[in-house]
């Protein structure tokens, strides 16, 4: 049976939570992508995750809470990982932590940490007072392609394979959450960029009289997972990256097989093989409209995409930008 997709009406909230106590899988809206919850707790729904995506089981899954006082439930917190949960949740923020006995091994996968992050999207903070549960969920796409921002992306991707999708409109950040390891006192480790940096992290830490030095690099376990590895995120069309398009490149608007993605609506080319990520050049908006615009050029069947990267000087959104373009090209990330 198809996936049926429903309007954030409170009947539907209720009857999505009551399928998420039933340990069934729901596609939900996040303020970053769309997430495909169940029930984190039960080791049966966790699976079902694993299948409707292909995700391989050395991937792990983040886990979404309410709040501070959820995730205590889960994780064992010191004092600098409470003092950014309190600063940035709700919020596009993934902290990694030491798992509590309670939090299963299947979303874990194996590992002695879990990921976790409360989401600042009123649907999905309605689904979990409704339902009181943390839900696990990563992006609700199919394994290694792009991820959704809308709840039409998710039942093109998923469709076939799942029963719910709540319909949240699109995601107003766009890419996934920034993920951090608080795990060791002292010491953050970027994991993955997104809206919020590095930099504002260490402010808040410094603000509240912590000393925290930062490590970059992956922890052995971490380099096992293949959502931060390179070749993810990725559309079916080669891509390549370009700082900017260049006059020649410009001018087979209109005539090329080449998709040209570029970074701000340009005044003089047009065409099918034309598109653009946004209309002002803002890096939100940019960010905002990424994933669709990527999966738009994927869908023209052109030979080849190449996109203009985002400026460098562009802050905590550039490098979140350029990290997906690196990773959606197959291109070494150096995270
Ligand atoms: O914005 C987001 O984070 C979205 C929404 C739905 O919340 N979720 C998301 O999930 O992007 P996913 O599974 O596509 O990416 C989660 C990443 C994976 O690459 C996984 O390797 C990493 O988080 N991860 C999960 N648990 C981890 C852990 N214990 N240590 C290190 N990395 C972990
Ligand atoms: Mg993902």
């Amino acid at each position: 049976m198809p996936a049926r997709v429903y309007a954030p009406t409170p009947r539907n909230l209720r009857l999505l939570s009551a399928a998420l106590k039933r340990g069934e899988l729901v596609a939900i809206p996040t303020e970053t992508v769309y997430g495909l919850a169940a029930h984190a707790l039960d080791v049966r729904a966790c699976r079902r995750i694993f299948t409707a995506k292909r995700r391989p089981a050395d991937d792990p899954l983040i886990v979404h809470v309410s709040d501070l006082r959820a995730a205590e439930q889960l994780a064992e917190f010191n004092n600098g990982a409470r003092v950014i949960a309190r600063h940035f949740w709700p919020g596009p923020l993934t902290i990694v932590l030491s798992k509590k006995k309670i939090v299963p091994r299947i979303v874990t996968s194996g590992q002695d940490t879990v990921a976790l992050r409360a989401p600042a999207h009123p649907l999905a903070r309605r689904l979990l007072k409704l339902s009181g549960l943390p839900l696990a969920a990563p992006s609700a796409n199919l394994f290694g392609y792009v991820s959704p921002t809308t709840a039409e992306h998710v039942r093109l991707g998923l469709g076939g394979r799942i029963k719910h999708i709540l319909d949240g409109g699109a995601c107003a950040v766009g890419v996934e959450s920034t993920i951090v390891d608080l795990s060791q006192p002292g010491q953050l480790r970027l994991l993955r960029p997104g809206a919020i940096s590095a930099q504002e992290l260490l402010a808040v830490l410094r603000r509240a009289g912590l000393t925290v030095r930062v490590v970059s690099g992956k922890t052995p376990a971490t380099v096992l997972a293949p959502g931060l590895l390179d070749q993810h995120y990725s559309p079916h069309t080669p891509l390549t990256i370009t700082p900017r398009l260049t006059a020649a490149q410009r001018k087979t608007a209109g005539t090329d097989p080449m998709a040209l993605i570029f970074q701000r609506k340009p005044r003089h080319a047009s065409g099918a093989n034309v598109f653009w990520l946004s209309a002002t050049g803002r890096l939100g908006d940019v960010a905002h409209n990424l994933y669709a615009v990527l999966r738009e050029a994927d869908a023209g069947k052109f030979s080849r995409m190449i996109v203009e990267a985002a400026p460098k000087s562009g802050g905590a959104w550039a490098t979140a930008i350029n990290d997906r373009l690196r990773r959606a090209a197959g291109k070494r990330s150096h995270q």
